[in-house]
């Protein structure tokens, strides 16, 4: 079966994070929206609220989905709900990294028994997780925990992981062929709760492959146009 789409020969490199409790505003949304100039992310709050049925429909606009439920289980477990999820025929999904390599392989192996051409992506560190509550939990900088979780993420051959754009260069990107999917992106310094934020070239110059935004786009009242102000801007 082919390969996926290499990030590097993607143009289209804006996810929209469709953060919303309802339904009917997301779809509004994306009405709004050109499935050329970007993808759609689906969270854990619209699918647990409408299923697998917001992925439909919003494929039936001809749209690619990206579908943000963080796996993490027993391997087993996480192999059978990653199955179910390409399934639905969805662009991009991704696991816990702290899930550990043989969790993480299980979702690549469900992942190429479905569809070789979806993408399988790890998330590195939650940024909500500060140094205080790193210690607590006995876990090293920040950077430490990164570059570890991305070996794991380098081993089981997986496309990419999520990060921030500044965690990147703590990656060894020599030794990987990894993508980059970067939230915390803004356009101006309205950072809303992410403790570091960047604008879409920088985080490009930085090595991002893919650039998920929520707020800038979904709280403005022109969304398309800012879609196009940032395609510019990449
Ligand atoms: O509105 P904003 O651009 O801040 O939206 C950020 C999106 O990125 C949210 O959907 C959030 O769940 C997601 N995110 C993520 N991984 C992180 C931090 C945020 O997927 N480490």
């Amino acid at each position: 079966m082919e390969e996926a789409v290499n990030s590097n020969f993607d143009s289209n490199k804006i996810i929209v994070a469709l953060d919303y409790n309802n339904k009917e505003q997301a779809l509004e949304l994306s009405e709004k929206l050109d499935p050329s100039y970007c993808r759609l992310k689906i969270g854990k709050q619209l699918f647990t609220k409408y299923g697998p049925k917001i992925v439909d429909e919003l494929h039936a606009m001809n749209f690619e989905i990206f579908l943000d439920l963080k796996f993490h289980d027993i391997p087993i477990t996480v192999y059978k709900a990653c199955m179910e999820a390409y399934k639905l025929g969805i662009w991009m999904l991704n696991v816990h990294l702290l899930g550990g390599k043989e969790m993480v392989s299980a979702a690549k192996e469900a992942r190429d028994m479905v569809n070789k051409k979806s993408k399988i992506i790890g998330v590195t560190l939650l940024t909500s997780h500060n140094e205080e509550s790193m210690s607590h939990l006995g876990m090293n900088t920040r950077a430490d925990i990164v570059k570890k979780l991305s070996v794991i993420a380098s081993d089981s051959k997986i496309d990419g992981v999520v990060c921030s754009p500044g965690d990147i260069s703590s990656i060894n990107t020599s030794k990987n062929s990894l993508e980059f999917i970067t939230p915390g992106i803004r356009l101006s310094n309205d950072s809303n709760d992410h403790s570091k934020i960047y604008t879409p070239s920088i985080a490009l110059d930085l090595g991002s492959s893919y650039l998920v935004i929520g707020r800038p786009i979904t709280e403005a009242k022109d969304p398309m146009s800012i879609v196009e102000k940032i395609k510019l801007m990449i």
